[in-house]
């Protein structure tokens, strides 16, 4: 049995992390501010206990750390609803992240565990795939170069740490991006937009899967979790508009790419088969119904993308 402190564990990534080490008997420790996160998607438990607060708060975080003692912590706190809030930007992923590495080094937790965002290459990386060894340039976002930071707060902390760096998790509970947005606009009977770009789209219990490796050891540092494939958005919305079984399949708009859209973002995901075995990746359409089954049940949150929309401020 191990204990395992999970930072946004009410959203996306750290909620799935959360239900598969309850069910393996671990004890589990959350804390989230339901900035994006729900509280309906952990279930109560024995083994179970929720925090509703803040990350930045560094008397609480070193309270919680040093009083739950926890083997492994699984970072997936993040801010990124506003480009231009940089305030709670900062005060997440840089203060809150920092004081998470802190509190990890001061009371000696054997793991942590890290998510960093793709775009911490830059909106225009210079390689595909990208390797790890790409610089890191994120300079483009306040999402980006706060998240960053906190990478680098691990890095400098000698706490033994393991990076995910992600391009696009999907799946349940999944509210930012273009799933959420493509089911919202369906659903109102509205018009869909697709540019060409092409992205890999991972689903999240198949990274879930992977991280609970990660908590009982396995590698070391930075890692790529993608599936080196990639697949154009318009095949995504078609996916979203089968699973929905939308009356008179509705085509999407072709728009051209913005001029902070990158056509392709693949990450060369080879160290990561070498370090924790080959990974068998969910199908798109079983990807987005699973996800299009969670909408359904529960709304989405709002149009989130991490990155100013053109035309929108
Ligand atoms: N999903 C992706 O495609 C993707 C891509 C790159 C990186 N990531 C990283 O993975 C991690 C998890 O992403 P996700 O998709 O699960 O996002 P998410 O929004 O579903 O989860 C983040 C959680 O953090 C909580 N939170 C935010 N600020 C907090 C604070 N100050 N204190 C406590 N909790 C706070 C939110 O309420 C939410 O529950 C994030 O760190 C994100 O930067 C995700």
């Amino acid at each position: 049995m191990k204990k395992v402190l999970v930072t946004g564990g009410l959203g996306q990534i750290g909620s799935h992390v959360v239900e598969m080490l309850l069910e393996r008997g671990d004890k589990v420790f959350v804390i989230d501010n339901l900035a994006t996160g729900r509280r309906e998607h952990l279930q109560d438990h024995p083994d179970l206990t929720v925090v509703i607060d803040t990350i930045a708060d560094k008397a609480l975080v070193e309270k919680l750390v040093g009083d739950f003692r926890p083997d492994a912590i699984v970072h997936t706190a993040a801010s990124y609803k506003d480009p231009d809030d940089w305030y709670s930007d900062t005060l997440t992923n840089c203060v809150g992240g920092a004081n998470m590495v802190d509190a990890a080094k001061k009371f000696g937790v054997g793991r942590f565990i890290y998510f960093q965002t793709a775009l911490c290459y830059g909106l225009k990386p210079m390689q595909q795939p990208i390797r790890l060894d790409h610089p890191r340039f994120p300079g483009g976002s306040s999402y980006a170069i706060s998240k960053t930071t906190n990478e680098f707060y691990l890095e400098l902390s000698g706490v033994d740490y393991v990076t995910f760096r992600l391009a696009n998790v999907v799946g349940p509970r999944n509210v930012a991006g273009p799933l959420p947005i493509f089911y919202q606009r369906l659903k109102d009977g509205k018009q869909c937009f697709v540019t060409n770009a092409r992205r890999d789209f991972v689903f999240v219990k198949d990274l879930a899967r992977v991280v609970l490796k990660a908590i009982d050891g396995v590698g070391h540092g930075a890692y790529h979790f993608s599936s080196g494939k990639d697949v154009a958005i318009q095949e995504l919305y078609d996916a979203v508009v089968t699973a929905l079984d939308v009356p008179g399949k509705p085509k999407a708009e072709l728009k051209e790419l913005g001029p902070d859209d990158v056509f392709s973002i693949l990450l060369d995901p080879s160290r990561t088969f070498e370090d924790f075995g080959a990974i068998e990746f969910t199908p798109l359409q079983e990807t987005v119904s699973a996800a299009m089954a969670y909408y359904q049940k529960y709304g989405t949150l709002g149009e989130y993308t991490h990155l100013r929309l053109e035309g929108k401020k």
